[in-house]
């Protein structure tokens, strides 16, 4: 699960003649092969109107020549954005973990004991690194991190929160339970990454942030990528660049509201870099060029498939997909395609590249998940594009990304008591709650989750209008919302959103709103002794259990 708190402010529509504002640097000598036609222009401001995303930014690596182009505003009323407007890149910043780590590898390369993707972890950060499993604490290697095949999940819901710091959320695996052995299975973790960049602050003894300025952002020219929300707002500061809001569109009050920037890097080597498509050029440039200050065989190294993902079943992919280091390494059409997404509350990123043929794109948005699908649609639509794919040939990624996972989510959250618990008694049937709803308040307490506090709110509620209803306001990385939907006997749907106020988000957002299974448990004094949620997906609708610790203020 993903999450965040929301500004007060709402954002009115964005008016559609404001849609196409450009800076645009395309080469003198080179007008004609601009990638960026009228046509393409109109088919990005269709879709940012379609799908409600109010800026993106779009970098173009063709050989030698770099295009570059802003469409739409980064903040209301309409700060337009260019092709240097910075964005929060999410999971692209993956990439610069596994650079930084292979480029400590080859310094380390003639040492008596050298560091390589081989070395476990646990031979680094011993005391910090302790898995539930036994042979898994001693055996998982940074590239069993770095290819997301540790056997941990993702756990979103667990970190982050005040003086929560790196460290922490290393020392605190140990509580979180694996879901598969070691090296058997692709499972998404941003918390392995955050391992990572811990990893390379004890062996560097540097902050993170200055490692990836020393040894790729500074040698490549990115001066405006920043891993702090402090560093990019000191810029912006001194004018030297624009921040771009993040939002969510309410689909209701058919508005964009404005959504708080993450502040602190919990995210660390997982997802917390913030730059502009001009610096992610530089950066693709040098991938492409396979350039130093890495060798050779070290960017092949970041792109050599490790771990078996999904088929991918978009129009144009064959064979099989693999994670690499930070990288996706797929056949489209053909070619090689190497590329990564990103996403954090207000903002998505996509970055890739035909290493074959030093073609690359990069893109970023100011909403998260309505920017992945555009850029999704964009980034195939470019590569088509390129490779002269005729028209026919292409399909439409819009209509399956809506007919596959926008329809059947949508239609979940209009009825999630069918969807999650298609058998419970409901109306008049369902059995009510065993005690007055004021009893299940209070503070609940988990090893890796840690404190969650359940709280009697009387705001209106979609399902239940005017009644008071439980709800839980998770302050973490991913702060979410919970409000909890009674379903029958101690049952519940936890509907998690990510923002703290319901008025202002939709509630059947298919992006923005999440529901899991939730339960109470009566103690033997018939007092309520414990919650449990079903929110890790990788879990299996099995539920974090959290026992009761206190009563309600
Ligand atoms: C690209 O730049 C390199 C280095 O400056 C040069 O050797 C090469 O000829 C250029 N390629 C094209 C297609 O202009
Ligand atoms: C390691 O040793 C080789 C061979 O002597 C040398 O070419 C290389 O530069 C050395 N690498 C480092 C990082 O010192
Ligand atoms: C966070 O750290 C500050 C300063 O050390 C301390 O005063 C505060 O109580 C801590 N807050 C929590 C929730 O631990
Ligand atoms: C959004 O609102 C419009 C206008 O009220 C409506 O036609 C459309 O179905 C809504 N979309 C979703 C996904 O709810
Ligand atoms: C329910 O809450 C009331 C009011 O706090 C309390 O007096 C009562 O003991 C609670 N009942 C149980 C079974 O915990």
């Amino acid at each position: 699960m993903f999450s965040f708190s929301l500004c007060s402010a709402a954002l009115a529509l964005v008016p559609l003649s404001y849609a196409l504002s450009s800076q645009d640097q395309t080469p003198l000598h080179e007008v004609d092969h601009s990638p960026f036609t009228s046509d393409f222009d109109k088919s990005v401001v269709r879709l940012m109107n379609n799908w409600h995303v109010p800026g993106l930014a779009i970098a173009i690596v063709n050989g030698n020549e770099t295009y570059s182009k802003g469409y739409g505003i980064s903040l209301y009323p309409y700060f337009e954005i260019d092709p240097s407007t910075l964005f929060y890149t999410g999971s692209t910043t993956k990439a610069f973990t596994s650079a930084a780590l292979t480029l400590l590898m080859e310094e380390s390369s003639n040492s008596s004991d050298p560091l390589t993707w081989r070395t476990p972890i646990s031979s680094i950060i011993r005391d910090d690194f302790v898995l539930p499993d036994v042979y898994a604490t001693a055996h998982v290697t940074l590239e069993d991190a770095a290819s997301h095949r540790t056997g941990m999940p993702r756990h979103d819901s667990s970190y982050g929160g005040l003086n929560y710091s790196l460290r922490d959320v290393v020392r605190n695996l140990r509580h979180l339970p694996i879901t598969a052995e070691l090296r058997v299975r692709f499972q998404y973790c941003n918390l392995m990454y955050m391992t990572l960049a811990h990893v390379i602050e004890v062996l560097t003894g540097s902050w993170f942030g200055d490692v990836l300025w020393d040894r790729i952002w500074k040698p490549l020219h990115m001066i405006r990528t920043y891993s702090s929300f402090s560093q990019a707002q000191l810029a912006v500061h001194n004018g030297a660049a624009q921040l771009s809001a993040g939002h969510v569109w309410n689909n209701q009050s058919q508005k964009y509201i404005p959504v708080e920037w993450m502040k602190i890097p919990f995210d660390s080597g997982a997802g917390n870099v913030i730059s502009n498509v001009l610096d992610y050029a530089k950066w693709l440039r040098f991938l492409m060029n396979q350039a130093p200050p890495l060798s050779k065989a070290g960017h092949m190294t970041l792109r050599h498939p490790r771990t078996i993902l999904d088929d991918n079943h978009f129009p144009g992919f064959t064979g099989i997909s693999a994670y690499a280091l930070g990288w996706n390494v797929e056949n489209y059409r053909g070619e090689p395609l190497i590329s990564h997404d990103g996403g954090v509350p207000g903002f998505a990123a996509k970055i890739g590249y035909l290493p074959n043929r030093n073609y690359g794109i990069a893109m970023m948005g100011n909403t998260l998940g309505s920017s992945i699908i555009v850029q999704t649609i964009l980034f195939h639509q470019l590569l088509d594009n390129y490779l002269d794919v005729p028209v026919k040939d292409r399909g439409d990624i819009g209509a399956l990304l809506e007919n596959t996972i926008i329809k059947p989510k949508v239609q979940q959250l209009r009825d999630p008591i069918k969807a999650l618990y298609p058998d419970a008694p409901t109306g008049k049937a369902a059995i009510p709650l065993s005690l007055p709803l004021q009893n299940y308040t209070g503070t609940y307490y988990n090893d890796g989750y840690y404190d969650i506090t359940i709280t009697l709110v009387a705001q209106p509620d979609q399902q239940q209008p005017q009644r008071p209803h439980l709800r839980s306001v998770v302050d973490r990385t991913w702060p979410y919302t919970f409000d909890f939907i009674h379903v029958s006997g101690e049952y519940f749907i936890a509907k998690g959103q990510m923002s703290s106020s319901d008025a202002e988000v939709d509630p059947t957002d298919p992006f923005e709103v999440q529901i899991a299974k939730a339960e109470f448990r009566l103690g033997e004094d018939g007092a309520i002794a414990a919650f449990g949620v079903a929110v890790e997906p990788e879990m299996k609708g099995e539920k974090i259990w959290f026992r009761r610790v206190k009563d309600a203020a």
